[in-house]
């Protein structure tokens, strides 16, 4: 059996909560199904960056590549710490550093009553989201020039390139090809910002003809973001810039169930890849057993899936929507289906002998 050691980074306020939830869930898992995983923690977050001045040590991205299979995080951000830089010398570090340029965003309804929509469950609510991860408005790229006078002057420029733009969109149309899907949608503000946007616009309509039988469709991100609410079932596979996309899985996120139950992947494929919720760390209910530990487990099923451990992926994906449907709930969720809150942990202990059974 071979051994995969995962990284796991649990980082700042509920994420070190979720994290062992998730990571306790995982080797049940891995026990059960004879997978070889191997967890090994760091403490990476604003706590150690506040203490020593670490963000990430020196030959760590290097140090991931060599030695680990994938990287299990929590999520990072604190309010000691506001220019957030910890945040982006670790996680954005780790995107941009191992060019993980799939950001998978699956927003997938588990229960009808979950959906903020009238008249919109389970067949109109399964769409998914493949962000640029590399580059778009997140570089750093730009200045300030004069700052703190009447004429300062702050700019972020938007990186496009040739090779980003085209293989996020390819990877979407095989996303599409592989899950038997018949539909892309391209995003973004190509009536606007002529340039980068202009290129996403051509590349899109050149990939587009690769592949037969699925239908593309480009469009601007405002009237996606109308329609997501308006027709959600005319989505299934959408692909736009680094930005957009955050956006618009937060939008996703909450048409799902909300950021309590929305995972996603941070992905190279062939390489060593991060798997994380899409919510953050959640300062306003950190350290009260609030938090919702089913994003982070389904950032686990995709990670065990992306190993190659389909049948342990598929069977906590399972679990987790079984909890949805028939288990105890953290508040997140109370306030959709009701019940009594349970805490994060209470939460787990199902989840956990749910894979038993
Ligand atoms: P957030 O996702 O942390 O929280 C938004 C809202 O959702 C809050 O009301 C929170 O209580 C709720 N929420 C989030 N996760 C939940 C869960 N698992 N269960 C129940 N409720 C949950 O976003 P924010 O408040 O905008 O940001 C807080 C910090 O997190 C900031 O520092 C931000 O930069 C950072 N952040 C980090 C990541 C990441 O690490 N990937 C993602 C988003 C935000
Ligand atoms: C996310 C987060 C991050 C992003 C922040 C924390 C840098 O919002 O993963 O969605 O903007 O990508
Ligand atoms: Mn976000």
């Amino acid at each position: 059996m071979t051994n995969q050691r995962i990284a796991v980074i649990p980082g700042d306020g509920i994420g070190p909560e979720v994290a062992r939830v998730g990571v306790r869930i995982l080797e049940k898992l891995a026990s059960k199904h004879g997978l070889g995983l191997s967890f090994e923690w760091f403490d990476f977050g604003a706590d150690r960056f506040l203490r020593d001045g670490t963000i990430l040590p020196a030959g760590f991205m290097e140090t991931l590549r060599r030695d680990y299979a994938a990287i299990y995080f929590g999520a990072v951000g604190d309010p000691r710490v506001p220019s957030n830089e910890h945040a982006k010398g670790i996680l954005l570090a780790m995107r941009f550093e191992l060019d993980l340029y799939i950001n998978l965003r699956p927003c997938l309804l588990f229960d009808d009553r979950l959906s903020p929509l009238k008249g919109k469950g389970r067949r109109e609510l399964q769409f998914t989201v493949l962000r640029e991860n590399t580059e778009g408005l997140y570089t750093g790229t730009g200045g300030t020039f004069k700052k703190g006078t009447p004429d300062e002057v702050a700019q972020e420029v938007e990186v496009n390139t040739r090779k980003g733009v085209e293989r996020i969109i390819e990877a979407a149309f095989t996303f599409a090809r592989t899950a038997g899907l018949r539909k892309v949608c391209m995003a973004d503000k190509a009536n606007v910002l002529l340039h980068g946007h202009g290129l996403w616009r051509r590349v899109f309509a050149e990939v587009s003809r690769r592949y037969d039988g699925i239908a593309a469709k480009a469009m601007y991100v405002d009237a996606l973001a109308m329609d997501l609410i308006r027709a959600p079932e005319q989505y299934q596979v959408i692909v736009t810039n680094n930005l957009f996309g955050d956006i618009v899985t937060d939008l996703g996120a909450a048409l799902t169930g909300g950021l309590g139950i929305a995972a996603s992947g941070n992905i190279h494929p062939g390489r060593v890849s991060l798997f994380e919720p899409v919510h953050g760390s959640a300062p306003d209910i950190a350290g009260q057993g609030k938090a919702n530990p089913l994003a982070m487990a389904l950032s686990g099923a995709m990670m065990l899936e992306h190993l190659g451990h389909g049948a342990a992926a598929r069977e906590l994906n399972a679990a987790v929507e079984a909890q949805v449907r028939e288990g105890a709930h953290t508040p997140d969720l109370v306030t959709q289906l009701g019940g009594p809150a349970a805490t994060t942990e209470q939460v787990g202990q199902e989840l956990l002998a749910r894979l038993q059974g």
